[in-house]
Order: C-alpha cells, then structure tokens, then sequence
C-alpha cells in the first residue's frame, strides 16, 4: 500500500498529491511515469512523475479529474493509501546538453514538464519556457518552472495572462526572432504537441513530444498504447513516452484515444451515482 502524504488544489478539478513510494523516488528520472491503481477493483491508469524526492522517499503526481478512476483519486485524502503505484516505467527524457532548449507545456501537461525542464537547465542548456492554457486559473507551477529558465512566456486562450493565443503563436514568435533553437520539447494535449511539430518541422528544428495514448500494463504487454511513429508501430510505455515529433501520426493517436468515450462516459455516471446516492453497486 502507498501512502497519501501530501494533498493539494491546485484548481477545482487539478490536485497534486505526494505519495510514499521509496522505491520509486530512489529510481525515478524526468519524463517516466508510474502505474496507480486505486483500490483492488480498480482499474490502472498512467500518471507522470510530476517530482520526486529522494531522500523523503516520496513522489509527486498532478491529475487533472477528467473522468472515473481521476475523480476518485481527487476524492482521496492524506493518510488515504493506493493499491498500485508501479514505477518508474517509460524511457527518461534524452536529457543533455543540446544549447538553446524551448519547452512547451499546455494544461496539466505543465506537470510532466517541470522536472525535464529543472534537469534540462542543471545540465547547463539555455531554456526558454513557454506554458499555455485556456485561462489564467488553470496555470500551474508557474513559479516552480520560471525558476530554472532564462526566457519564460506564458499565453491564454482568453488573454487573462501573458500573451492571449496559443503556445505555437509564442513559438512562431521565437523562431521569427532568429533564435537558434537546438531542440523544442512539448508536452500537453495531443493537438497542441502535433501543432507545435508541424510548425517546427519545415524549419528542421529538432522536437521531442510525450504522447499519452490509453495504457493498461505499461510494460509492453497488453499492446493499448500502440502509437505509430516513422511508419513504425511502437509502444509509448516502453519505447516511449517521447518520441520525434515530426514522425508521430497524431492523426491516428487522437482517434485511438477517443475509442472507450462511451464506456468511460458510462462508468464516470454510475460511479458519481453510487458515490452521491449510497448506491453501493459494484462497478
Ligand atoms: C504516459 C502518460 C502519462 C500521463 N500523465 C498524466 C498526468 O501526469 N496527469 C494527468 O492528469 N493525466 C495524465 N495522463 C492521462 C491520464 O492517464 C488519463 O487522464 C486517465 O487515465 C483518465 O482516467 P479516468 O478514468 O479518470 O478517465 P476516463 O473517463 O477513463 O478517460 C478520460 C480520457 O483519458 C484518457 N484515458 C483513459 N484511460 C486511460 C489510460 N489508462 N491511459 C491513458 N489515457 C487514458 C482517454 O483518452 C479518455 O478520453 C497520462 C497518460 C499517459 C499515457
Ligand atoms: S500499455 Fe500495454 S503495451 Fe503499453
């Protein structure tokens, strides 16, 4: 079992917990991400390993509550333990010395960004930030990230904070400038990172994205996270989960995570029946 040791909101339906898991924290690296499972019933899905600290033993993780198994977990309390939290799995991030460095991260994908962004400039890179979200409320680590960068932008879709438009806008807006961009990491929604690669591509500057398809095992056994990079079919939880952005089918991952809405709209209704009812049905 693995304890809740911290909790926190970060907007109505953002949380960030801590959790003991020794093991995890002494192995983790920027970019892998761990298995959790609730309860014995419940089922297994993927979180990034949003920071790690070795010697309290414990690991961060920030969720968005988008759907049954996330808002149970957002429902859960210090001293609350989890069944599963298997890690760390996936490749580290390819962290090195590249030059001049900017990393995207759009929504809760934020998260996963901050450690590659802290190991990124630790290796002695020059990094410029750029965090985007749909408005002002749901910018998170804001402080944490702008700590290790030497540039750092911020745009809103509705233009309550930092430039109003998308991250790819702040992007164009760098390239413009002539700056020698060595590499571009992206991490967030799947339309943003697919966005950020084709505006990248014709200029031939080097990106790396972390795609999230629906996972199950997350040792490459089950074959759910099947994504198709340079023709090939790979599996983000071991060959993954980044890869260059300029040979992902985008096109293919997005309709593959849409293919259990029905049944994940279903289980979100009875679960949010049973827990405001008392309906004590299993499902
Ligand atoms: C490597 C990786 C790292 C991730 N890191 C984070 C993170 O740090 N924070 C965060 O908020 N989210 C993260 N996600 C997405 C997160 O796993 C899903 O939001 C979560 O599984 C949704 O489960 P649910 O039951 O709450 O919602 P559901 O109703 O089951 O699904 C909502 C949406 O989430 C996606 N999803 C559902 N099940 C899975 C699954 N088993 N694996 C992946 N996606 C799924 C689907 O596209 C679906 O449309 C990550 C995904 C991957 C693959
Ligand atoms: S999650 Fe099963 S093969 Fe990757």
């Amino acid at each position: 079992m693995y304890k809740i040791v911290k909790k926190r909101k970060l907007y109505e339906n953002i949380k960030e917990i801590k959790v003991e898991a020794p093991l995890v924290a002494r192995e983790a690296k920027p970019g892998q991400f761990v298995i959790v499972k609730i309860d014995e019933k419940g089922e297994r899905i993927p979180l990034t390993i949003a920071d790690f600290d070795r010697k309290k033993g414990t690991v961060r993780i920030i969720f968005l509550e988008i759907g049954k198994t996330t808002k149970q977990l957002g429902m859960l309390n210090e001293g609350d333990t989890l069944a599963t939290f298997s890690g760390p799995l996936g490749k580290p991030s390819a962290i090195k010395k590249y030059g001049t460095v900017v990393c995207i991260g759009g929504g809760v994908g934020i998260a996963s960004l901050y450690p590659i962004v802290r190991a990124l400039k630790e290796k002695g890179n020059k990094v410029i930030s750029i965090l985007g979200a749909r408005t002002k409320d749901l910018l998170i680590l804001e402080n944490e990230i702008k700590e290790y960068c030497d540039e750092f932008y911020i745009t809103t879709d509705d233009g309550s904070k930092g430039k109003k438009g998308l991250v790819t806008d702040a992007l164009q807006e760098l390239i413009d400038k002539q700056i020698k961009i060595d590499l571009v990491m992206a991490v967030g929604p799947v339309i943003m990172m697919k966005a950020v690669s084709e505006l990248t591509k014709p200029y031939g500057i080097k990106t790396l994205v972390s795609l999230n398809p629906i996972m199950v095992d997350g040792t490459g056994m089950c074959g759910s996270c099947r994504v198709t990079v340079g023709g090939e079919t790979k599996f983000a939880c071991v060959d993954g989960p980044e890869f260059d952005g300029h040979k992902v089918d985008f096109d293919n991952l997005l309709i593959r995570n849409k293919r259990f809405l029905e049944e994940e709209g279903l289980s979100l209704k009875l679960f949010l029946r049973k827990h405001w009812q008392g309906d004590d049905h299993e499902y």
